[in-house]
This record gives structure tokens, sequence and C-alpha cells, in this order.
């Protein structure tokens, strides 16, 4: 998100700012209104810039997440109708929180991000104007509870709901902010690649040639991992690289990984080890004939 400052993480660091500032004014004028609306101005700034951010990678799972964003606009405005409404906009902030899960599992970190605070953000809000609402449910196995709903009760949902939804917000954009993105699942399984297709008799040289320049000392044609990554599958998966960015098997990629050994590292694996095992044979490996062969030998090579 901050990587490359853009719209959004301006986005973030105004909200920020006006967060800050209505903070330092409640210190002279002590309100606590004032960092309550600091708060909320930084939740919705932050909800914004990352639901703006998910267009850039559309999925079902962004689909989703706006569908939800537009039930809740929906839900928000009978609350003028009904306030029983604001049970329902309560729900989806509950629903919402523990959708970050599911978002984390199919490696939606941007969405994960929005949802750990989108959620408690909803539920500050519904604390924030129907504070009966929380009250309600909290006194659920309550039997001695008085008919109304006192004013103490208030006072403690809105406080309790504002800390959840502030802290998991500033926590959330630390974090972002000091491991330089969003998290991502970890990707590594076999994917949709789309067929592979490759030439029977090149692949067949491409054998004896993985043989002969030693790749097979650190490359399994089993799955299994050694020094290296198995061979097998390799033009069949997404990896992911030590820079964090998920790579998939493109031809320019793994001619690359062979040529250019360090110039992407796959993660969990040591750079430099394959570049000083072969460097001296280079030169050779690196013959177009040579590279075709074992690129066919690659491919051939199904998980
Ligand atoms: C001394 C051990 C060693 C030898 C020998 C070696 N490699 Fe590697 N290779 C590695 C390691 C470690 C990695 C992972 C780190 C990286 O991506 O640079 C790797 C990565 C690769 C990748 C990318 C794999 C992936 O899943 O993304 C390909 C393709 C590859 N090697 C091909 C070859 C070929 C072809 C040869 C023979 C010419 C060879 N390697 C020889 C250690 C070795």
């Amino acid at each position: 998100m901050f990587g490359s400052p853009d719209f959004t993480a301006v986005l973030v660091l105004v909200g920020l700012f006006v967060a800050v500032l209505l903070a330092l004014l409640s210190y002279h004028t002590p309100r606590r209104d004032y960092v309550n609306t600091g708060l909320g101005i930084l939740i919705l700034a932050t909800s914004l810039a990352l639901i703006l951010g998910a267009f850039g990678t559309p999925s079902v799972a962004t689909a989703l997440v706006l569908l939800i964003v537009f039930v809740t606009i929906i839900a928000l405005l009978l609350t003028y109708q009904s306030p029983a409404w604001a049970h329902a906009v309560w729900w989806i902030g509950v629903a919402l929180f523990f959708l970050a899960l599911p978002m984390l599992a199919v490696g939606r970190g941007d969405l994960a991000v929005f949802s750990l605070i989108a959620g408690p953000g909803l539920l500050m809000l519904v604390a924030t104007m129907f504070p009966e609402v929380p009250a309600r449910y909290s006194r659920i196995g309550v039997t001695d509870a008085p008919p109304e709903v006192t004013a103490e009760e208030i006072a403690i949902e809105r406080r309790r709901y504002t800390r959840l939804a502030g802290g998991v917000t500033l926590a959330a954009i630390a974090g972002v902010w000091l491991f330089g993105g969003v998290p991502r699942a970890p990707v590594s399984e076999a994917q949709a690649i789309g067929p592979v297709t490759f030439d029977e008799r090149l692949a067949q040289q491409g054998a004896q040639l993985f043989q002969e320049y030693g790749c097979v000392a650190c490359h399994s044609v089993t799955g299994q991992a050694g020094v290296g990554p198995s061979i097998r599958g390799a033009a069949h998966r997404t990896r992911r690289l030590t820079d964090g960015t998920v790579q998939p098997p493109t031809d320019e990629y793994l001619r690359e990984s062979i040529a250019q050994p360090n110039a992407k590292v796959v993660n969990g694996f040591a750079s430099g080890v394959m570049l000083s095992a072969v460097s001296p044979r280079l030169p050779e490996i690196t013959q177009p004939s040579n590279m075709d062969a074992l690129i066919n030998y690659i491919k051939s090579l199904a998980p």
C-alpha cells in the first residue's frame, strides 16, 4: 500500500493526519467525541483506500466484498426508516470481521485487511449511533438486568467498540507499513495454468542435458524439493519469489531462471547456489538449442 505512494496511500495518510489532529484538539478541550470522529474518519479513509486498490486485481472475492458494501449502505439507509435495521448492520459488521480469514486463504490480503478494518468500523458506527443494539447483545444471559438499557451500559458499549475498531485499524496500518505490503497467502500448489505443450524429441534431448549438466544434483524429478525446487511440475505451478510476488511458469521465467539464476529467487531457497554450480558451463547451457531442449524437458514433467 505504501510501496509506491499513490492515491490510496495518500487517502490513508490524510485519514491519519485528521485523526491525529482531532486527537490533539481533544487534548485541550477534553472531548472524547473528537478522538472518536478522528478514528471514524481514519477507518473510512483506510477502508476506501483498500476497496479502491482492490480493483487492481478484481476477482470473485472483490465482487463479494462490493456486494457486502452495497448491502451495508442499503441497510444503513434503512435505519432512518426503522432503527431495527441497525441489528442487520451489526451482524454484517460481525460477518465482515470473520470474512478476513477466508480472504487470506484465497490470497486476497488486501480484502482481508479491508474486512478486518471495515468490520469493527461498522460495529463502532452502530455502537455510536444505536448503542442499545450492542447493549442488548451484551445482556444475553443476564437475567437481572433492568428493562431499559442504562446510560452506563451505553457508555461502556461506545468505548468498547471505539477501542476495538481504532486498535484494529491502527494495528493493520502499522502492520502493512512495517511489512511493506498487504499479507498474501502462500502460493505453491499447482494452479490452473492451462495445457502445457512440448516437443517430445526436444524433451528427450533435454533429459540428457539435465543429467549431463548436473542439474539433477539439486533438482529432483520426483516432486521432492532438494537443494533446489523439484523440476517436476515446475512448468505447471506458480511459485512465490523472495520479493513476495507470485510468479507464473512463463517461458521467459523458466529461461531466465536457468540463464540468470539470481535474477529471480524462489522463496525458501538459497540464492547464488545454482549460479556458482552452473556458471562454468553457462555459455554452453544457454546455447539456444540447449535451452530449448531443457525447457521442453521441464514442460514434459507434469506434476
Ligand atoms: C547447486 C544446486 C543447483 C544446480 C546444480 C542447479 N540448480 Fe537450478 N536451482 C537451484 C536452486 C537453489 C534454485 C532456487 C533458487 C532460485 O530460484 O535461484 C534453483 C532454481 C531453478 C529453477 C526455477 C525453479 C522454480 O521452481 O521456479 C529452474 C528452472 C532451474 N533451477 C533449472 C536448473 C537447470 C536447468 C540446471 C542445470 C543446468 C540447474 N537448475 C542446476 C539449485 C541448483
